[in-house]
């Protein structure tokens, strides 16, 4: 399985911090499926940059992107996946949100999207080690089946 994680954030962008939540999504897919080939890259909220990583992942199975979600007027990461994507997977935003309500009810602040682009599947997670940390986990258990499903490979 073939993942790619867009970290989407100016100041970890510019070095101004240290991305933690790529890192994690990373660890926590590797713990689970072994024989994930994971990449990382850190773009700032920049329409043309998040557009070129996009792109650049098109071969991989999973897009997972975490950060830009939110309210702040930088915030574009939905309406960029959405843009991209040829078709919504609402289901996989709407438990990611309901399930991290129970977390915090912050969670309804984030705005993020699911949806695909030709055979790869493209989910935005929040910003925040521990928002990345469940949403992981919530989608892993279905990874494997939304892959299968896409290339149809049948259940
Ligand atoms: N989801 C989970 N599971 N845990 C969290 O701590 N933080 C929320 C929310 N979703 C959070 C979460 C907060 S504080 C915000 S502002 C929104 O996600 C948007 O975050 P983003 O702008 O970093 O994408």
């Amino acid at each position: 399985m073939k993942v790619t994680v867009i970290t989407i954030s100016d100041r970890a962008a510019k070095g101004i911090y240290e991305d933690l939540s790529g890192p994690t999504i990373e660890k926590i897919i590797k713990e689970s499926i072994t024989d994930a080939e994971i990449s990382r890259i850190i773009v700032p909220d920049e329409k043309d940059e998040i557009l070129k990583a996009l792109h650049e992942a098109d071969s991989a199975d999973f897009i997972l992107t975490t950060g830009g979600t939110g309210l702040a007027q930088r915030d574009i990461t939905p309406e960029i996946c959405e843009e991209y994507c040829d078709n919504s997977l609402p289901g996989i935003s709407e438990i990611l949100r309901s399930e991290s309500y129970k977390e915090t009810p912050h969670a309804m602040l984030s705005r993020g999207y699911a949806g695909i682009k030709g055979k790869t599947v493209v989910v935005n997670f929040p910003g925040s080690v521990k928002a990345v940390t469940l949403c992981t986990k919530i989608l892993l258990p279905i990874m494997g089946h939304a892959i299968k499903m896409i290339n149809n490979e049948g259940h």
